[in-house]
């Protein structure tokens, strides 16, 4: 349908999935890759990449693996050039590699803090300045964060990953009024509760997990499968005027 294609057709684009081996960024993998986008994985675990990249190449996606940590400034300088390899410079790149470290504040340790600044909002900034610039000299570019509830309020002991969300919107803030006059869109995907194996503390406990459904307006968990339509949105031509934005995809959990 030519209508849809011009503005959703990722056909053409490449696009880097940080974490995009399991949970959510898988699941925004297999939809970029469904929408025509060449697409790269990203985690350390090569298992998993190479099952998900099988998956997607079954359904007649073209997909690359690059197995890197994304906890060091280095780890991360390497991905980015090893992502560049199988289909050049990325027209998308989204972040969703996030660690889940929620000890009771007084027991956060400086190595909690620098880790999870270091993959939850250091990474992202640093793909941003290797991707941002070049995006905008081709006049096309799509910056995609996952960010959290916790960014937008405290509890369940939210801690340092909420700090390190928080400043993640504020990233997307800077990058869209950097780069936004030349193409380049930064956006924020706010899940609500996805049981995934980063929350598997919560996710194991059915009490928990059947609380967390009834907070939403739409009465269950999130799967990934949800954020397919709007990250292929936030990826494509048609969101060209919507940047800087955090859009929530949470059932309505965050409206009352
Ligand atoms: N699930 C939820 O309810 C929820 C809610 C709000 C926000 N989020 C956010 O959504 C994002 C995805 O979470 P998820 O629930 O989908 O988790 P997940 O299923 O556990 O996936 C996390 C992904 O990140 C990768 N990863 C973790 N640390 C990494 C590192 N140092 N370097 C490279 N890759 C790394 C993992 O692969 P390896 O372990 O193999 O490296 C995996 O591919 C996170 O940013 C999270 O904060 C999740």
């Amino acid at each position: 349908m030519p209508f849809l294609d011009d503005l959703f057709s990722l056909a053409g684009r490449t696009a880097l999935v940080t974490g995009g081996s399991s949970g959510i960024g898988r699941g925004i993998a297999t939809a970029l890759a469904g929408a025509g986008a060449a697409v790269v994985l990203v985690a350390r675990g090569r298992e998993a990449l190479d099952a998900t990249a099988a998956e997607l190449r079954a359904s007649g996606a073209r997909c690359a693996v690059v197995v890197g940590d994304l906890s060091t400034r280095s780890g991360v300088h390497e991905v980015a050039e090893s992502a560049v390899e199988p289909f050049g410079e990325p027209d998308v790149v989204v972040s969703s590699a996030g660690v889940n470290l929620r000890p009771p504040l007084a027991e956060v340790d400086e190595a909690v803090w620098d880790t999870t600044m270091a993959v939850n909002l250091e990474a992202p900034f640093l793909l941003g300045q290797r991707f941002g610039p070049g995006m905008a000299e081709r006049g096309y570019g799509r910056l995609i964060h996952v960010s959290s509830q916790q960014a937008h309020r405290a509890f369940a002991t939210s801690g340092v990953y909420g700090v390190s969300k928080g400043a993640l919107e504020s990233l997307a803030r800077s990058q869209a009024e950097a780069w936004s006059p030349r193409g380049v869109t930064a956006n924020t995907l706010v899940p609500g509760f996805v049981p995934t194996p980063l929350n598997e503390r919560l996710s194991s406990d059915p009490g928990r997990v059947a609380a967390l459904a009834d907070r939403t307006l739409v009465g269950r968990n999130s799967v990934p499968a949800d954020f397919a339509g709007a990250a292929v949105f936030l990826a494509s031509p048609s969101a060209g005027y919507v940047t800087g934005q955090s859009i929530h995809v949470d059932g309505g959990f965050s409206v009352h």
